[in-house]
C-alpha cells in the first residue's frame, strides 16, 4: 500500500489560494513500481484534474531510476501519446521508448525561454511529463511560469497590449536546416519536421497546414505559421497566454535565425521591445524553478503552465513525454 501525501517547499508559490506547483511525495519507503502504478490509476481522474488546477504536480521519491521506469509511470496514467514524429517540434530529439524521449538536447550553455510546448505550430500537447534521470551538478532546473497569473497581470498592467494578443494572434517565422543541426535548440530539419523526403512533400504537408514557405540557396527553409491563437480560454473561466512569444521573441536565435525577425501580430504588425521586455520581467518574477533530484517526475498542464531550461554544469539527463489533446 502506497502512502503519499502533498508537502510544501522553499519557492513553492500561492496563486488563487492553489499552490504551484503541487508537491506530492511518496512516504512509505520500500514502495515497488507495481504499487506505484496501481495507486496511479486509482487516483489519476484527481491528479489530472490537480494537474490543470495547480498547473504542475512534481512527484518525489517515487521508486523511479531509468527511462523504462518512467514509461511504466506514465502509461498507468491512461493519456493518449503524442509522438516526436508526429509534432512540428522544432527541437532535434531522441527516443528512448516509444512514449519517452530526451528533452532538448541543446548544449549545457544555451537557456531554453519560457514557452508552451509546441504553441507555435497547430499541433500541440495537452500535457507534458519530465524526469529527472541525472541532476546537472549545478544548474539545470526547469522554470515553470503558470500563463493564467501571468495574463492577468498583464490584463491589469498593459491592458492594450493584452487585447491586441487576444485579437490579433501572431505569426511565428524560422529558418529550418536541411539537415538536424543538434547544436541548435530548434535544429530540426525540414525534412524531419514535414516528415517528407522531397520539396514536393514538404510543400504538400505545409499547404495543409496554412504555411508559407520560401526556399534558400543553399537548401534551407524559411517558414511562417497561419495565423496562431496568443491566448487560450481554458474550460474552467481562466484565460492563459498560451504561445510562444517569450521564446521566439528573445530565444529563437541560432546560426539561422535572428529573434527580432521571428515574430509578429498575425496582421504583420510588430511587437514593442520594450513591452516584450516587461512581459518576460513579469513572467520572472512568478517562476518556480524545479530544483531537479533524480528520481523526479513533474506532470505539467501544457495549457497552463510554460517551461524552459536553466543553463547548467555537468551531466544532466531530463527525460519528457507528451501527452495528445
Ligand atoms: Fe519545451
Amino acid at each position: 500500500m502506497i502512502t503519499a501525501t502533498e508537502q510544501s517547499c522553499d519557492g513553492q508559490r500561492a496563486e488563487d489560494g492553489s499552490v504551484f506547483p503541487l508537491l506530492i511525495t511518496c512516504d512509505s519507503g520500500e514502495t515497488t513500481l507495481a504499487e506505484t502504478e496501481a495507486w496511479i490509476a486509482e487516483n489519476r481522474n484527481e491528479l489530472d484534474a490537480k494537474a490543470t488546477e495547480h498547473g504542475a504536480i512534481l512527484f518525489r521519491r517515487f521508486p523511479l531510476a531509468t527511462d523504462v521506469d518512467f514509461d511504466t509511470f506514465i502509461a498507468a496514467f491512461g493519456f493518449p501519446n503524442f509522438t516526436y514524429e508526429d509534432s512540428l517540434s522544432n527541437a532535434v530529439r531522441t527516443n528512448r521508448t516509444e512514449r519517452v524521449f530526451t528533452a532538448n538536447e541543446a548544449p549545457a550553455d544555451v537557456n531554453i525561454c519560457l514557452h508552451h510546448e509546441m504553441a507555435q505550430t497547430p499541433i500541440y500537447p495537452s500535457k507534458l511529463f519530465f524526469f529527472c534521470e541525472q541532476a546537472a551538478e549545478q544548474g539545470g532546473a526547469t522554470p515553470l511560469c503558470r500563463s493564467d497569473v501571468l495574463f492577468d497581470r498583464m490584463t491589469k498592467e498593459m491592458p492594450q497590449f493584452a487585447i491586441d494578443c487576444a485579437k490579433k494572434g501572431l505569426l511565428y517565422s524560422h529558418v529550418m536546416p536541411a539537415v538536424d543541426d543538434a547544436a541548435s535548440g530548434m535544429g530540426r530539419s525540414w525534412q524531419s519536421t514535414w516528415k517528407a523526403t522531397t520539396v514536393q512533400e514538404a510543400e504538400t504537408r505545409m499547404n495543409a497546414l496554412g504555411y508559407s514557405w520560401e526556399w534558400q540557396d543553399d537548401g534551407c527553409l524559411k517558414v511562417t505559421t497561419p495565423r496562431l491563437q496568443a491566448v487560450k480560454q481554458l474550460d474552467d473561466g481562466r484565460t492563459s497566454f498560451f504561445n510562444q512569444l517569450i521564446a521566439a521573441f528573445h530565444g529563437w536565435k541560432d546560426a539561422r535565425n535572428d529573434p527580432g525577425k521571428s515574430i509578429t501580430f498575425g496582421d504583420g504588425s510588430s511587437l514593442d521591445p520594450a513591452t516584450m521586455d516587461r512581459v518576460i520581467e513579469m513572467a520572472e518574477e512568478i517562476i518556480f524553478n524545479v530544483p531537479w533530484q533524480d528520481g523526479d517526475v513533474a506532470l505539467v498542464d501544457n495549457y497552463v503552465t510554460m517551461h524552459g531550461r536553466r543553463t547548467f554544469q555537468g551531466t544532466r539527463k531530463v527525460l519528457a513525454s507528451l501527452v495528445a489533446s
